[in-house]
């Protein structure tokens, strides 16, 4: 089942402050296909869980529509949804894993000759021991988060949320959890909306990315895409000795010193395209016969890296659009 968000807002008012009402999402479109994994990658606050839940029908959007195969949401494609938000509570601390998943499943319609048909396997993929006496809250957080997951799943669900999924937990737990959500889609087809602000998560199992801000959808594409886009001619070189550059490349070609250590020094150059590169490397080897001292150390670009992208993406005054 596809998944659609069209010009989603989500308007959080004030009611006893005085502050003026927050846009927490702004004008938000996208789609997920069948068997796709779309992250949502976005800082602190630019309206992830909002989204998440406004999807899972949790929070009331402003205006704006959702889509699920097609149609509007509030019908019963919405049985075919599953989410897993932030944090791991999600869980009933008190009941034991498999008594969870006997809870969630009866609460979404799902019959228990089903769960005792699928919890074992559930559970032993997840590597979580189903065992009465081993209660949820004795669980760690990378366990509860596993057993969130597996909560979600004994419904069957199509179309799969997960609002930063393997944030805070253990190494392997974390694998576990990217191995799951590979499997989902990749297997069984179903959709996958997945948020976080950890760029490898997205590096890994991602196969297209919005990058979201302050409410606002600022880029979308794969991954190769986003690189291509990115890809602007930004250099990172570092020099031995001070380099007294003339005023022209610096207007020229946007230098700047991003770092000073000893009489090492760390620029930063957009050098616009490939051609601009033996430029500096001419006017470097100039600078060099004046100053003997003056030393090559490094030069490459930057900007192949997520992080990177991320981080010019978020710049107000990114070269690239
Ligand atoms: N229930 C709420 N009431 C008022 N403001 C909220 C509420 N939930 C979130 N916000 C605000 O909306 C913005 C987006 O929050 P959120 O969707 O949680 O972002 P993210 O998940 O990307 O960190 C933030 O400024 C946050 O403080
Ligand atoms: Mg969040």
């Amino acid at each position: 089942m596809s998944l659609e968000v069209r010009n989603l807002r989500k308007v959080y008012s004030k009611r006893f402050t005085t502050k003026p009402p927050l846009l927490a999402v702004d004008d938000i479109s996208f789609q997920i296909k069948p068997g796709e994994i779309y992250s949502l990658l976005g800082p602190n606050g630019a309206g992830k869980s909002t989204t998440i839940k406004m999807i899972a029908g949790l929070v009331l959007p402003t205006s704006g529509e959702i889509k699920i195969a097609g149609k509007n949401s509030s019908g019963p494609s919405y049985q075919r949804l599953s989410a897993i938000l932030e944090g791991t509570r999600n869980v009933y601390w008190r009941l034991t894993p498999l008594e969870n998943l006997h809870y969630f499943a009866n609460l979404r319609g799902v019959p228990s000759r089903l769960v005792k048909e699928k919890a074992p396997a559930l559970l032993r993929e997840l590597n979580i021991d189903a065992k009465k006496k081993n209660q949820s809250q004795h669980l760690s957080r990378g366990m509860l988060q596993k057993l969130a997951l597996a909560a979600a799943l004994i419904t069957d669900p199509e179309v799969l949320l997960l609002d930063e999924p393997t944030l805070g937990l253990d190494v392997e737990s974390g694998r576990k959890i990217k191995d799951m959500i590979l499997r989902l889609a990749r297997e069984e087809g179903r959709t996958i909306l997945l948020t976080t602000h950890q760029m490898d998560l997205v590096e890994e199992i991602a196969d297209r990315v919005g990058i979201i801000n302050h409410g606002k959808l600022i880029q979308e594409g794969t991954l190769p895409e986003l690189r291509a886009i990115f890809q602007s001619h930004i250099y990172r070189l570092r020099l031995k000795g001070r380099l007294k550059w003339a005023d022209k490349w610096k207007k020229a070609h946007g230098l700047t010193l991003v770092q000073r250590q000893g009489d090492v020094d760390l620029y930063e150059i957009d050098l616009k395209d490939a051609k601009g590169v033996s430029g500096l490397l001419r006017y470097l080897a100039g600078e060099q016969s004046k100053n003997k001292k003056l030393e090559l150390l490094s030069l490459h670009r930057v900007t192949d890296e997520l992080e990177e992208i991320f981080l010019r993406v978020l710049r107000p005054d990114r070269g690239a659009s």
